[in-house]
């Protein structure tokens, strides 16, 4: 048997992309409650999530005129007990989710948390436990209260460490006994793609060059992960704590030594905060990055040691691509993992353009197995496709069963190459808006949510094909995949 009893079969959200309820128990606002839907970003390959200071400026001033579609999500806020309810149906053994910083302390600074927030978690964890399900924890998905991002330029400032910790304490303390898995950070290397995304912040408003400001803001969040991990192994006695990157698998166009060379670069690239995270110090590459590049970071006080005490216990991934690399046609300097993806002749693209690769999970779980020795969680995986609910309210996603099976075939034969995996929750398990776009035509889920890009739509659920497929797959333990 390929999988072994205790595998976490389940799926994932985030609480801006899913959860709603952006003005109700209390709750503040976030900074993703600031990029709105913009109506050209399919064609013109706008990226809402790139928000500069004007754009937020005038977001501010149109306040009622915007789609800001984050600030529905898919309305779990009231829907959590059925949504929970079709999960467990599906039989998940964990389902991650993030929690929204602001709806627990509005602005971040405040000294206690928002009861209403408190205990609308509560509730949730509680109906999950109904069901046998184990709640797996991000800490934060990207969202941070907005009030941060605008007065101290969100993560670019160490106060940010502070904040965040009061934040992460309180989680642990408060949730101990109901959360046994929990992740520190969304994708913390997705910073470097987008800062406003990843960072709360505005690179222009920084004194260092923008990729300087990036790299500060990165060392913050590592500081302030390894800091919560180590309050979490102080002040529990059970479950685990990992970290968490957008894994991206990265091949040579050639066999040019060039290309092998530039390809083992962008590969440095994508695995430094992992390595970080899970060794304890910076790898020398990266240091060497900063240094040819003139890049010069405020190390945290004690840092090396903060770092070296605060390892995961697990490494988490989102894989949804690969790339392809050529130093010739790359004359720009990389920043980030998605510098040049050539076009790979070898697999097909989603509707968005996205290579599906199976057979690059399976390298890639090798691959951090070799480099790490902890287990792998595939936190994120998925196909976003365009869905058609029939008149008859049902959604034949056989494009979706055969992008699942395939990855779930190549996780398999990733475990019987000595793979330690310890579960797969695929992206966005009931229908939620989209992060790169803002929009709900994407979709992930094995369950329908009746609800268009402009927020109209009856919210309700309808099962996917791929939901009867996915419960029989838990329920074989991964063995009957047809
Ligand atoms: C990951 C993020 O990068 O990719 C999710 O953690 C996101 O928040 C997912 O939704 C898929 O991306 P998209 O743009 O298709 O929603």
């Amino acid at each position: 048997m390929a999988f072994n009893e205790k595998f976490l079969w389940g799926g994932a959200t985030s609480a801006s992309q899913f959860e709603g309820g952006y003005n109700e128990g209390g709750r503040g606002l976030s900074h993703m409650d600031y990029i709105r839907r913009v109506k050209k970003a399919d064609k013109e390959k706008v990226f809402p999530i790139n928000v500069t200071v004007d754009m937020f400026e005038d977001h501010k001033k149109h306040e009622d005129e915007y789609n800001f579609a984050f600030r529905r999500g898919v309305d779990f806020y009231h829907h959590y007990k059925e949504d929970i309810a079709l999960l467990g149906e599906m039989g998940f053994k964990t389902f991650r989710m993030s929690i929204s910083w602001s709806r627990l302390f509005p602005t971040g600074l405040e000294e206690k948390p928002c009861e209403d927030g408190v205990q609308f978690y509560h509730n949730v964890f509680k109906e999950c436990h109904k069901y046998g399900i184990e709640p797996l924890v991000t800490m934060i998905h990207y969202e941070i209260p907005v009030y941060l991002t605008e007065t101290i330029n969100g993560w670019e400032s160490p106060k940010m460490i502070d904040y965040f910790l009061h934040y992460t304490k309180f989680l642990i303390d408060e949730y101990k006994d109901e959360v046994n898995y929990w992740i520190t950070f969304n994708e913390i290397n997705m910073i470097m793609n987008s800062s406003y995304l990843g960072g709360g912040m505005f690179v222009e408003k920084s004194k260092k060059t923008p990729e300087a400001c990036i790299h500060q803001a990165l060392h913050h969040q590592l500081i302030a992960s390894a800091l919560t991990v180590k309050y979490f192994r102080e002040h529990t006695s059970k479950g685990m704590i990992g970290n968490m990157i957008c894994r991206l698998q990265n091949y040579a166009y050639t066999c040019n030594p060039e290309d092998v060379l530039a390809t083992q670069q962008q590969s440095q690239f994508n695995y430094f905060p992992t390595d970080i995270q899970v060794k304890g110090t910076y790898p020398t590459s990266i240091l060497n990055y900063y240094r040819k590049k003139g890049i010069e970071i405020d190390w945290y006080p004690g840092y090396e040691s903060i770092l070296k005490e605060g390892t995961v216990d697990f490494a988490s991934i989102s894989y949804y691509h690969t790339a392809v690399i050529s130093a010739e046609l790359d004359k720009a300097e990389p920043i980030g993992a998605f510098i040049r993806n050539l076009e790979n002749p070898y697999i097909k693209m989603t509707d968005w353009g996205w290579g599906i690769d199976p057979t690059g999970l399976r390298i890639t779980l090798n691959d951090m197995n070799d480099r790490y020795g902890v287990p792998i969680f595939i936190v994120e995986n998925g196909l976003g496709a365009h869905d058609e609910l029939t008149s008859d309210n049902n959604v034949h996603d056989n494009y979706r069963i055969e992008y699942l099976r395939a990855h779930i075939q190549a996780i398999k034969e990733a475990i019987g190459d000595g793979c330690n995996v310890m579960g797969y929750t695929p992206w966005g398990c009931i229908d939620l808006v989209s992060c790169g776009d803002c929009q709900m035509t994407k979709r992930y889920g094995f369950v329908y949510v009746d609800a268009d890009d402009e927020g109209n739509g009856t919210y309700q659920r309808y099962r996917k094909d791929s939901f009867y497929w996915y419960k029989k797959v838990i329920a074989s333990n991964g063995e009957d995949l047809d």
